[in-house]
């Protein structure tokens, strides 16, 4: 096991999110999370020893402010999502995952850590990558998910935060890792078998379920086992149920 100092979420009052915060805390995992409301945190995770809550909107903080979420953190997590609303969906900020993760780089990268900072961000089989990894994906497909992004600002966020990890980080940075994990359609129920394959493994026609909790435990296993982080780092893994809901 390889256990960070401690983990920053981001996100952690939603649905995976929370799941997260969770089982990062039961694996005794010292959890930072930055939440616009505390309200909403998961009541397994209220009142735990290992939990600092921070309340604010990130996309409001910078300089000191910025570096201060990300300092004395081994890793972060994001788990910030569109709220499903016309208003989360359509209103600003629609840049909010690609801001979020620009920013924590940024943080990241002028903290100058002596150990790289493991980025895990939580994305979707919307985000595509036109290299072997993806090959699953025909034209017909592509072209549909091409015109989401164009239309549905929280495609596109996702898209966007995703290219920005692989173009504008890339995979020599000194002081920052990343990896993105892709969960087909989300589902409830507990931690279960699931599988995580480099590349898309269903079609738009025919989605595979993604437990969130196994979302969540496979977020947890990428920031506190090195071999797990080593075979997934730099990398966009599906993760999948292995039986059916
Ligand atoms: N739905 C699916 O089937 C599916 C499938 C695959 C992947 N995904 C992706 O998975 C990710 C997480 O999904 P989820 O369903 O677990 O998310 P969720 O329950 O909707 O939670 C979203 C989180 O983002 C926060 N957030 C939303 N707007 C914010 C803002 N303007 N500023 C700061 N925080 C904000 C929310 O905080 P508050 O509590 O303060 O609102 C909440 O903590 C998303 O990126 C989504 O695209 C979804």
């Amino acid at each position: 096991m390889d256990i960070p100092h401690k983990a920053l979420v981001l996100g952690g009052t939603g649905r995976t999110g929370g799941r997260v915060l969770t089982q990062l805390l039961g694996r005794g995992i010292p959890v930072r999370a930055l939440v616009r409301s505390a309200a909403r945190l998961p009541s397994g995770a209220v009142g735990s020893a290992g939990l600092e809550v921070i309340e604010g909107d990130l996309l409001s903080r910078t300089g000191a402010a910025q570096r201060s979420l990300v300092d004395g953190c081994g890793a972060v997590i994001s788990c910030l999502g569109h709220t499903m609303s016309i208003r989360g969906i359509f209103g600003p900020p629609r840049d909010l995952v690609t801001e979020a993760i620009r920013r924590m780089c940024e943080a990241v990268r002028e903290l100058r850590p002596a150990e790289p900072v493991k980025l895990v961000l939580m994305s979707s089989v919307s985000v595509f990558v036109a290299d072997p990894c993806d090959a699953r994906r025909g034209a017909s497909e592509r072209a549909f998910m091409r015109a989401l992004c164009a239309l549905v600002p929280p495609a596109r966020d996702n898209q966007r935060a995703t290219d920005f990890l692989r173009e504008t980080i890339g995979t020599n940075d000194p002081f920052l890792q990343w990896t993105v994990v892709r969960p087909d359609t989300l589902r409830e129920g507990e931690i279960s078998p699931y599988t995580v394959h480099p590349g898309l493994v269903s079609s738009l026609a025919k989605p595979s379920d993604t437990a969130m909790a196994n979302v969540a435990c496979f977020m947890c296993e990428l920031v506190t086992n090195a071999a797990t982080w080593d075979t997934w780092r730099f990398k966009l893994p599906v993760i999948i149920n292995a039986t059916p809901v």
